[in-house]
């Protein structure tokens, strides 16, 4: 990882000194135009390398776009040897990293990541994915890159939503794994500031946890507190058609579900549990959950991926900085928390 104010200039003397002399830049149409000019001049090297460009945003992560891509290495008779380089937020990153993972059965690549959910969490970790269909993150490999570059030049650009994603996963490494750094950054009244000064920090939670079990057998799935609910209320939305809510502000409404459920099932005392629910609010706004039906959001949350047959497994604290993987926890449960907290907002 090369993380910090200098990183890009870190990242032009390594590819300067490394064997790659040859390979591709893929960028979304925002990078291209904002941020490919900063890595060009800090590696003069890539001027000369061809420029892959998708669509922003979620709509690249498709077996399509993957296909186009892997013709164009090929047209560009990119090879085993050569670098594919993904500059871009998460979802570039996830779908690069599966490309370079699945060409001629695996080329090396680097994240550059631009956006602060990328910096924190999606370039680190070694997951790629593309959607399969409707169906996020159904195809994909683990794979680690050569290097994962996180300069905050690229955050001046940031839009307030995705400073927002950012900072959910930010909180949720903090409460599941570094409660100094939860304090951090509950405390302050800048948190913009804050998560960029404290960028290593964050970073440090996801890198210890994934160094310890690459292939999510059971600790790694810590990193998915706030997820199941998060996720199924992600697809709720879609389901009725929503404007679609952004994975952060799930994620967000998902750990203050799922911290209330760990405090009735006398795992997290209220004291956290409410310092939980009342910073989410600050940031977030009180979510109007009216519109949601909790009969389709057990639905979904039948179908996550941590679920064990037919029981309902989270990833739930224990305390701040704490988190247990594998918790069983009975629908009736999480019916009533949905039922008691939708009611109140
Ligand atoms: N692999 C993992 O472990 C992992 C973890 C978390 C999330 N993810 C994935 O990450 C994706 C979300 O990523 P994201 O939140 O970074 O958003 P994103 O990659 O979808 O990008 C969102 C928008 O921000 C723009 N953008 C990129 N950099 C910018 C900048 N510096 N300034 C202004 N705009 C910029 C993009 O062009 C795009 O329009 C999801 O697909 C999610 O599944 C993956």
């Amino acid at each position: 990882l090369i993380s910090g104010p200098d990183a890009l200039q870190t990242f032009g003397v390594w590819l300067a000194q490394s064997d790659f002399a040859k390979g591709a830049v893929l960028c979304d149409e925002f990078t291209a135009e904002q941020c490919l000019p900063l890595v060009r001049n800090a590696a003069p090297l890539l001027n000369s390398w061809p420029v892959l460009v998708v669509p922003r945003g979620e709509a690249c992560k498709s077996l399509q776009e993957a296909t186009n891509l892997w013709q164009q290495l090929t047209d560009y008779r990119i090879g085993r040897n050569d670098l594919l380089i993904n500059l871009g937020g998460g979802s570039l990153t996830d779908l690069g990293g599966f490309v370079a993972s699945t060409y001629l059965r695996g080329i090396a690549f680097v994240h550059i990541a631009t956006t602060l959910l990328g910096m924190v969490d999606a370039a680190l970790g070694g997951k790629t994915a593309v959607d399969l269909g409707p169906v996020k993150n159904r195809v994909g490999t683990t794979v680690f890159p050569e290097r994962t570059v996180c300069d905050p030049v690229f955050l001046k650009t940031l839009l307030e939503e995705a400073w927002l994603d950012g900072l959910a996963e930010s909180a949720k490494h903090a409460l599941v794994g570094d409660a100094g750094l939860w304090k951090i950054i509950s405390d302050s009244h800048n948190v913009k500031q804050t998560l960029v000064a404290n960028l290593e920090r964050i970073q440090a939670v996801k890198l210890r946890v994934v160094e310890q079990d690459p292939f999510e057998k059971d600790l790694r799935m810590m990193l998915n507190f706030g997820h199941s609910i998060g996720h199924a209320i992600e697809s709720c939305a879609l389901e009725a058609e929503l404007k679609l809510i952004s994975h952060g502000r799930a994620v967000a409404m998902g750990m203050v579900f799922e911290s209330r459920i760990a405090s009735q099932m006398g795992l997290l005392s209220d004291t956290d549990g409410d310092a939980i629910a009342a910073f989410i609010t600050r940031h977030f706004g009180v979510p109007g959950l009216s519109w949601m039906n909790p009969d389709r959001l057990m639905h979904f949350l039948r179908l996550d991926k941590k679920n064990n047959g037919r029981t309902i497994r989270m990833s739930l604290p224990e305390r701040i900085g704490s988190c247990r993987t594998g918790v069983e926890v009975s629908e009736e449960v999480v019916l009533s928390v949905l039922l008691e907290n939708s009611t109140r907002t």
